[in-house]
């Protein structure tokens, strides 16, 4: 399909099916050859965006920030960090995307700041009891104990001390104070924020830890926290999933329904909720609220068909039936990449089976693009990219790292700067003449997962992906309201469905070669020998004979 025939997204609900791809922008394209990514590399790279069939972007956190970790502790929430750019630079970035048709969506961060927020120095200087201190959680210890027990996610206790013997409240790094939500300074202050986006013309906000924001009051401590020094405590019941979170959610859907109605373009709200319970989490995409949040669960899931199964008909079943639709994910900036996940490999612990990995990794690619629903991608998925496993310790960065004494390596390793072009200095990151150094290592296998590379060569991961997306946007089935999810009987082993009336999806996670259980024309393959048998750990997309 060529670029220009794929149908404009300028329906209400695109968000519904559309595939959004994950920039990190620090390491996706560097322009000034500083060898850190920013907004005009992004903006460079938007024909390879639009080519890959993607329908949008989402640009992690590109704020001015200290750093710490990378973004998510903001300190002025309406403008651009220098590294990356100026609004200047934003405005050309989301006019040349529209151009393009493809949409872009920011990441807020409410749940917290950066120390060096104004609202947070001016805390610190007012002192106890203070106005500004009540804009932050600080409180009383109790001798040298912080006022509870409740841990951060990065480790370690989630209270800092300051000078005159306070403690403030830190869900995350140090450096990352949370917010006082119940607070009515910060509840405007963010409306503020989400208006100043919308009316840049952004076409929908991904929101940071969307299921924090409010503690429960008089911050009690966590009965079961069970947790050692390295440990973070994503289940405690009173730091997360606070009742009152989903009045944010209501106003901002109306502020975003506001938008929608006025410009005639539908902008939306994601959240990252992290919660285990799918229940709960479908509460978060009821119809007043947002969106539509992702669902991690496919991401976590096992490389076995009764997990995938299983997870998938929650999804479609828990989700779906909020009215919403799901938002599955195989990768993200947080996690190991899948091709290491189902390798056995991780950080620190070595790359694993990594054709093994492959294999499956483009399988599930298939089997996502294939469910009812949106993807979210993560830049270097199309590539095929494995984690690097084995970066030094001296050049990590994540704050989960310094924070465990090292115990848990962090996720350094699924954010090096993308390959480009193999023959280049940095792979083609940066410009030729730049400082050819980036932020972190580039190992020297990544050559063959650069772009130009694999856009070569039609049995790439670049080839599949381009294709599955390109077939998306041609079978009906798989992008309307009529593809409903139908299984079909397989053997074990084998997941087999059908979309619509004349599409199929079959997917061998077994290691063993299967029959293939479904009769038709063959239109995609995650491995070139399948056809009448399904080779282990691959997948197909089948067109049926009508009324099949
Ligand atoms: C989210 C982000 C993660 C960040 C954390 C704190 O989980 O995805 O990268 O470290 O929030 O803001």
């Amino acid at each position: 399909m060529s670029e220009t025939s794929r149908p404009p997204l300028s329906h209400a609900d695109w968000w519904r099916t559309a595939v959004i791809y994950q920039v990190y922008v620090r390491s996706f394209a560097d322009s000034n050859g500083d060898g850190v990514g920013d907004l005009d590399g992004v903006r460079a790279r938007l024909p390879y965006l639009r080519s890959l069939g993607v329908d949008g972007l989402w640009l992690n956190p590109f704020y001015p920030s200290p750093q710490h970790d990378h973004g998510y502790d903001v300190v002025d929430y309406r403008d651009v960090h220098p590294d990356y750019g100026t609004l200047a630079s934003f405005d050309r970035l989301i006019q040349d995307a529209h151009r393009l048709d493809l949409k872009v969506i920011v990441d807020v961060v409410p749940n917290h700041c950066s120390i060096e927020h104004p609202w947070f120095r001016e805390a610190l200087a007012a002192g106890p009891g203070s106005p500004e201190r009540a804009r932050f959680h600080f409180a009383d210890g109790e001798g040298d104990e912080p006022p509870n027990n409740w841990r951060s996610i990065f480790g370690g206790s989630a209270w800092q001390r300051v000078p005159d013997g306070q403690w403030y409240l830190h869900t995350f790094a140090t450096e990352q104070p949370d917010f006082n939500w119940r607070h009515p300074d910060v509840e405007a202050a963010f409306e503020d924020v989400l208006r100043f986006w919308l009316d840049r013309g952004v076409d929908g906000l991904r929101i940071d830890v969307a299921h924090g924001l409010h503690k429960a009051e008089g911050l009690p401590d966590h009965e079961h926290a069970d947790c050692d020094e390295v440990t973070g405590d994503p289940v405690n019941p009173h730091a997360w999933n606070q009742p009152e979170v989903h009045d944010v959610w209501r106003s901002w859907r109306a502020i975003t329904e506001e938008y929608s109605q006025a410009t005639g373009r539908e902008r939306v709200l994601v959240g990252e909720v992290g919660l285990l319970d799918t229940e709960q989490l479908a509460r978060y995409q009821r119809p007043d609220e947002l969106h539509q949040t992702f669902f991690f669960e496919f991401l976590r899931a096992e490389w076995d068909d009764r997990s995938l199964y299983d997870v998938i008909d929650r999804g479609l079943e828990t989700i779906a039936g909020s009215g919403s639709s799901v938002a599955w994910v195989l990768n993200n900036h947080d996690m190991p990449r899948s091709v290491t996940r189902y390798a056995g490999g991780a950080p620190g612990a070595g790359p694993g089976d990594l054709e093994l990995g492959r294999a499956r990794a483009r399988a599930a690619a298939m089997l996502m693009l294939a469910l009812p629903g949106s993807a979210y991608l993560y830049q270097g998925e199309e590539l095929g990219l494995p984690e690097v496993t084995d970066l030094p310790d001296h050049v990590l960065t994540d704050p989960m790292f310094h924070r465990t004494g090292g115990v848990r390596r962090g996720r350094d390793g699924c954010r090096v700067p993308l390959p480009w072009r193999a023959e280049h200095d940095s792979f083609g990151f940066s410009p030729d003449g730049g400082s050819g150094t980036t932020w972190l290592p580039q190992p020297e296998w990544f050559a063959e997962h650069a772009a130009d590379l694999l856009l070569g060569d039609g049995d790439s991961m670049l080839h599949l992906y381009r294709e599955a997306l390109a077939l998306r946007h041609r079978i009906p089935a798989l992008t309307s309201g009529t593809g409903e999810l139908r299984w079909l009987p397989a053997e074990p082993g084998v997941l087999a469905f059908t979309r619509g009336d004349g599409f199929a999806c079959a997917v061998n996670c077994s290691s063993r070669p299967v029959v293939n259980p479904i009769d038709g024309t063959l239109l995609l393959a995650s491995d070139p020998e399948a056809g009448e048998k399904l080779p282990p750990n691959s997948a197909v997309w089948t067109l049926l004979p009508d009324g099949a």
